[in-house]
């Protein structure tokens, strides 16, 4: 890879800003010095450093978001918040986010730059469980349990059975669902005559939501974390 190519990927600066610290003699790949931006470096076996700093090779990144509400899961976008508008590092690795949650939807969202991992646990073929906590209008009946199970129709079909459990407190529910239609589990509540007033993903796969992180909040993902999705 181009030495100038490699350090704005890790975040030194634009390839402007990049060919002035070569200018500079800022930079130096193993403990030599090096100008051009031109140069081809091997960064998993050569060790540039920046004012003597490594610079770390990184190629994909994976975290776990609390989203707040308010923010669209988008990349980018003219007039709304987007939900990478809280994510400080990575900007320059593409990241994006996986699936969507609606702009007044917190939770759980996984971000990353890793086309591959995405598809893992979105395609709906995959079948991967996402559980929300939903506070509805009314409390959930026996019936509603059986109706999710089933599976409720919506316009465009019958969804896939799903898991409704009645959590501790007055309409407060939890459901899991194992595919990830448009506003999926506010249009299943509407179907059983209920409303969802607010809605909150708790885990995707075995992986929960880091109960130590705040809305806005994020961390990198662990190897444990990794094992709770299933992947490795
Ligand atoms: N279902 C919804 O209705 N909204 C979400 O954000 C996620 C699932």
């Amino acid at each position: 890879m181009r030495l100038d190519k490699f350090l704005s990927n890790m975040g030194i600066g634009t390839r402007t800003e990049v060919k002035q610290l070569l200018k500079k003699k800022h930079v130096k790949i193993d403990d030599k010095i090096e100008t051009s931006p031109k140069k081809q470096v091997d960064p998993k076996s050569e060790t540039v450093k920046v004012n003597e700093q490594p610079i770390h090779y990184i190629d994909y990144v994976y975290l776990m978001l609390n989203k707040p509400k308010g923010y669209i899961s988008a990349t980018e976008d003219n007039k709304q918040k987007t939900v990478l508008d809280l994510i400080d590092d990575y900007q320059y690795l593409d990241i994006f986010p996986v699936g969507r949650l609606d702009k007044d939807t917190e939770g759980l969202l996984l971000i990353t730059n890793d086309g591959q991992f995405n598809h893992q646990l979105m395609s709906p073929v995959k079948h991967v469980a996402k559980t929300y906590e939903v506070i509805s209008e009314k409390n959930i009946t026996k019936n509603d349990i059986n109706a999710f199970k089933v599976g409720i129709e919506l316009n465009e079909g019958l969804t896939k059975p799903a898991k409704l459990v009645q959590g501790d407190e007055v309409n407060k529910s939890f459901v899991t669902i194992y595919e990830g239609r448009y506003h999926q589990v506010k249009r299943m509540f509407h179907a059983i005559n209920n409303e969802v007033t607010a809605l909150k993903r708790t885990s995707i796969g075995d992986l929960q939501l880091d109960s130590t992180l705040e809305p806005g909040e994020y961390r990198h993902l662990t190897q444990q974390d990794f094992e709770l999705l299933g992947l490795k």
